[in-house]
């Protein structure tokens, strides 16, 4: 089995451990009451996850709430207020826990639950997805959606521990799999070139869904996402990196009214940062091509819908939720593993939208 311990500074349990094993679902019953004790649990799925028969060996050790439909279009706060009222129900208290068997609308909102319910009970995050097995069950983010804006409300909760069961995976629709291996391939371009060397020699491997590849490959992610939670947990400069791709990629996924999925608009993203590195010459073409090369390979399309318009992009832009003076910040790279840091040590960039418009004309489709 692959183990990872996270020190999470500033926090009172301040450690954690990530357990990677393609099977691992099987013996979780065990390996979670040797952690909690005994305590009363709360499964939460959704259930696209409990019909691939995700949490038929977790169900004896506790209570079920499934989540239906699943996805986005649940993860609201009325969602996490059943998952709550349905803990008081059962008289769970203080002592309890929930563990969250899905993917990254699961956690958020399970690990949201976790943060209130009695003032704040432990999560277990058994991700099941590529997003949330690279990413979101990693950092302690938690959050619902408002009728406003994407993850308007929530809390910084950090797991008591992650176990990833990259089998799980197998399950999983071919576009939601590729999507998700696009905060991969960003892990790997913000800090880790011997990751970079193992995407490109392994993708027909991964995309093959192999588990010895598929265990590499979360353990490079969690490396990469711990290490950089870690110095920055409560994102104040050097967590924004994990942004990268991410400012053009959230401008693209609302105008598409998200028929792309999350990864799909970073993909595009990623190009568009790439682009505007090459402008402000601390990029170029050759890197560029060899990440597109990459991209390539999981079916993505690189370019704009037709339509969506460059002035819905810049609107949209303006009004992003980092936006400083109604214009974001970009996170850029000068080299894969290379972070573009400014004199004063800040990890995100004011980029001229005359320069952004490059990017995005060189994008539409
Ligand atoms: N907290 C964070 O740091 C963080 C980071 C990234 C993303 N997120 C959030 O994560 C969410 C996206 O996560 P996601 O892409 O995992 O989406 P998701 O949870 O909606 O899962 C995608 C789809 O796959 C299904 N599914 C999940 N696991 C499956 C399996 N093993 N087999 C078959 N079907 C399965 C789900 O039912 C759903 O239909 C967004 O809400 C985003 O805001 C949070
Ligand atoms: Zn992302």
């Amino acid at each position: 089995m692959k183990s990872l311990t996270v020190q999470i500074p500033l926090i009172e349990s301040s450690s954690y451990d990530i357990k990677i094993k393609a099977g691992l679902l099987k013996d979780l019953p065990k390996i979670i009451e040797d952690k909690l004790g005994v305590c009363s649990k709360m499964i939460v799925t959704d259930s696209n996850v409990k019909n691939s028969g995700h949490i038929d060996s977790l169900s004896l050790c506790g209570e079920v709430f499934v989540i239906d439909p699943p996805g986005e279009c649940n993860k609201y706060m009325h969602t996490v207020v059943e998952i709550l009222e349905q803990m008081e129900q059962k008289t769970m208290g203080r002592d309890s826990a929930i563990i969250a068997v899905g993917g990254g609308t699961v956690g958020d909102m399970a690990g949201f639950a976790a943060s209130i319910f009695k003032r704040g009970v432990p999560i277990i995050h058994v991700p099941t997805t590529t997003v949330s097995q690279a990413d979101s069950s990693i950092g302690g983010k938690t959050g619902v959606d408002s009728s406003i804006s994407k993850n308007a409300y929530g809390a910084f909760w950090h797991p008591a521990a992650v176990f990833i069961d990259v089998e799980t995976l197998k399950t999983l629709d071919q576009r939601q799999f590729n999507a998700g291996l696009v905060e991969s391939i960003k892990h790997a371009l913000i800090s880790d070139l011997t990751y970079f060397e193992y995407l490109e020699d392994n993708i027909d491997t991964i995309l093959n869904r192999d588990n010895a590849t598929l265990e590499e490959v979360a353990l490079f992610n969690s490396k990469v996402k711990s290490s950089i939670v870690s110095i920055d947990p409560k994102e104040k400069n050097q967590r924004r990196i994990l942004n990268y791709g991410h400012t053009i990629g959230h401008a693209i996924e609302s105008a598409s009214n998200f028929e792309l999925l999350h990864g799909e608009a970073v993909a595009i993203g990623i190009m568009g940062a790439s682009i505007i590195e090459i402008e402000l010459g601390i990029g170029n073409i050759q890197r560029l091509e060899r990440v597109k090369k990459l991209l390539n390979k999981l079916s993505i399309p690189l370019k704009i819908p037709a339509n969506i318009t460059k002035e819905q992009i810049y609107s949209l832009l303006s009004r992003d939720k980092k936006s400083v003076n109604g214009w974001p910040k970009f996170a850029l790279i000068e080299d894969i593993a290379k972070v573009h840091i400014d004199a004063d040590n800040q990890w995100a960039h004011r980029v001229d939208p005359s320069v952004a418009g490059i990017a995005i004309d060189q994008l539409m489709g």
